[in-house]
């Protein structure tokens, strides 16, 4: 390795990580082949990030477009949610008993989002789409769950199946995503595919006497962003409203991204539970199932059970609380429709300039682009994806001081805290990577 090699540090923090950590990192997705001289997956290690961006351990300065996975909405390290925080931080860590706070960010989320009459707290996403999924079945008495290829709902072994199968493969056949779950399991799922109309009709007609949910993400945010078509949400919950079966939005990604109110606000379709964590804390660790309250009231005492040491710990609740003011009160959302748009139209201005096949699709707050040339609806759209002209577009990038995730089925995510300068510069580095690159010209 050079002496000048840009991510000498991380390298040498990586050699040492993979000899006490399986696969040298605590989530396969932070592994990179691009930044490894021989091309290998490894990581980038991480000093600090404040604002719009993130400092690695050898002094590489990024504007940061992942933000944590999604969570970043105000800027990292935001200073009122910090202040309040330390604030709270001081009055102790964990109490294992109510404290008022759960009632404060309760009303507040009530406020804001369209099916949140109650609402439980816990630590992540997974936790609080396997709640929601528990709910489903306890409230039906039902056991099977319908999900759709291609989406991601945590790491919980119920639904970890065909949220990346291969492409082509058949969507009736269930593919667990990890070693490790029992094969049983997929006996209790049935996948489908996203935007098809038909198919899903088909199978609640069919199977509705063993459906407890629908389970989705209201915007496919772990497969490049790809939106419902029109009107399919509202299918969605036609048919769980004609057959008795509860339809659950994943809101991880998109809620208090796409709008004060998640996508049930944007898309004006209202499911009966809805998971949220990601951008409720801005970084900090909490998630939330909210519902309507005769569902949610079968949690409790002697019924569908739900808990957790940690959940609603008064400083990430304290965090969640300081986070929806802002949301609530600030210009949060204008800032990041400005920007993301702007991007997203100069980006597709890129590819019209440069004659590359390409797609940027999504919304302002979370958005992706392909290079493909055609319109993207289903996973198996994204075949024709190259994604590898993506993971060199993306090293490049790097070098530029402009991070995005190296798999382009990661969403670019915006935040408040990014500036007009963070745009120029951005678009500049992509420009100038069309330029460099060997890609397919129209
Ligand atoms: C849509 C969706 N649901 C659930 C999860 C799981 O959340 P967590 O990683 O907090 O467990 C994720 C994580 O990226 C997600 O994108």
């Amino acid at each position: 390795m050079p002496d000048d090699f840009r991510y000498k540090n991380s390298m040498k923090l990586f050699r040492e990580a993979s000899h006490f950590l399986p696969g040298g990192s605590n989530s396969s997705p932070r592994l990179w082949r691009g930044v490894c001289p021989s091309n290998m997956p490894c990581a980038i290690f991480a000093e600090k990030a404040k604002g719009a961006y993130i400092w690695d351990v050898d002094g590489n300065k990024y504007i940061d477009y992942r933000l944590g996975f999604g969570p970043v909405l105000l800027g990292h390290s935001h200073p009122a949610v910090r202040k309040a925080v330390h604030r709270a931080e001081k009055r102790g860590q964990i109490f294992a008993l109510n404290n008022e706070l759960e009632i404060t960010v309760a009303k507040k989320i009530i406020s804001m989002i369209p099916c949140a009459e109650k609402v439980r707290f816990a630590n992540s996403g997974t936790e609080a789409t396997m709640a929601t999924v528990r709910v489903a079945r306890g409230y039906t008495k039902k056991d099977k769950i319908v999900k759709f290829a291609g989406h991601y709902h945590g790491t919980n072994d119920y639904l970890l199946f065909s949220t990346e199968p291969p492409f082509g493969w058949p969507t009736s056949r269930p593919l667990a995503s990890s070693l490790g779950i029992p094969h049983l399991l997929k006996d209790l799922i049935i996948i489908e595919e996203w935007n098809n109309f038909q198919s899903i009709e088909q199978t609640l007609r069919k199977h509705h006497k063993e459906i407890a949910a629908i389970i989705c993400e209201p915007v496919m945010g772990n497969a490049t962003v790809i939106p419902p078509a029109a009107g399919y949400l509202r299918h969605l919950r036609e048919l769980c409203d004609r057959y008795d079966v509860l339809l659950i939005f994943d809101e991880v990604k998109t809620g208090f991204r796409l709008a004060p109110g998640g996508a049930q606000q944007y898309f004006k379709v209202t499911p009966d539970l809805a998971a949220f964590a990601k951008s409720l804390g801005n970084g900090y660790p909490i998630a939330a199932i909210a519902g309507q309250a005769h569902f949610m009231d079968i949690i409790g005492a002697k019924k569908v059970y739900h808990g957790g040491t940690y959940s609603s710990n008064p400083i990430s609740l304290t965090a969640a609380s300081a986070t929806l003011d802002i949301l609530r009160k600030g210009d949060v959302y204008e800032k990041i429709g400005s920007y993301g748009s702007r991007m997203i139209q100069g980006i597709a201005k890129l590819f019209r300039d440069y004659k590359i096949p390409g797609l940027v699709q999504g919304f302002p707050g979370m958005f992706q682009f392909l290079f493909i040339d055609h319109d993207v609806k289903t996973y198996n759209d994204l075949k024709d994806a190259d994604m590898q002209q993506f993971a060199t577009l993306h090293t490049h990038l790097l070098q530029h001081g402009v991070m995005l995730d190296e798999d382009n089925e990661e969403p670019i995510f915006i935040s408040a805290s990014h500036s007009n300068n963070d745009l120029h510069h951005t678009l500049e580095a992509i420009a100038h990577g069309f330029s460099q690159m060997n890609l397919k010209r129209r």
